[in-house]
């Protein structure tokens, strides 16, 4: 569903149509830091960012998470190239620093589509013998979905469309912008 009150003209004729404003996306990610902080409070904790589009994402939830004995990690996944779509094979471009096993990890992810991505990070995740693993999502998209992932925290559920904004890109284009937008190209 698209808010027609508050288009942002985006490159090349692009229309972004605003789903969620930066207040709205501040009250869900401090309402999931509240619940991990409640989850993990005592316990050796990694949190680990998914590269890039989760960028702004983990940093707002970090710095909110109450969890004393909490360390930061970082991943890279590439699965879409310039299109809208996956294409169907990742490829991990940076892997973990810090030694998890026996830690709980916390997976900071900007959007589940197909869950391949994720249903590959878990897997090479798991041979590093983590006491727990918890994925959490921005945006949980459904309608695509192929692998099975258990999504444990999201801020946003939507089933489909294409969102840009706050970490997530179209062909690199619109990470920096403050809100969650739906992408309506423009015919070239
Ligand atoms: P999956 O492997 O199909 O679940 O794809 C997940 C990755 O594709 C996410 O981590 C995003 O980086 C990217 N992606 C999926 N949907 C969108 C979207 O609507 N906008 C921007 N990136 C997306
Ligand atoms: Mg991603």
């Amino acid at each position: 569903m698209l808010n027609a009150d508050r288009i942002v003209h985006g490159l090349d004729g692009d229309l972004l149509h605003e789903l969620y404003s930066p207040p709205e996306i501040q009250k869900r990610v401090s309402a999931m830091a509240r619940e991990l902080s409640s989850r993990f409070r005592g316990e050796p904790t990694v949190a680990v960012c998914v590269l890039r589009g989760a960028v702004f994402f983990f940093s707002d939830l970090v710095r909110q998470l109450q969890i004393p004995d909490l360390k930061l990690d970082f991943v890279g996944l590439s699965s879409y190239g310039a299109e809208q779509e996956s294409s169907g094979r990742v490829d991990v471009t940076r892997w973990l620093s810090l030694d998890v096993a026996d830690a709980n990890v916390i997976i900071v992810e900007d959007i589940v589509d197909t869950g391949l991505s994720m249903r590959t990070l878990m897997e090479r995740l798991n041979g590093a013998s983590p006491r727990s693993c918890t994925l959490c999502a921005l945006i949980d998209k459904t309608a695509h979905r192929t692998c099975k992932v258990d999504v444990d925290y999201a801020c946003f559920r939507v089933s489909d469309g294409f969102f840009v904004g706050y970490g997530l890109d179209f062909a690199q284009k619109y990470r920096h912008f403050p809100g969650i937008y739906e992408l309506e190209r423009s015919e070239q």
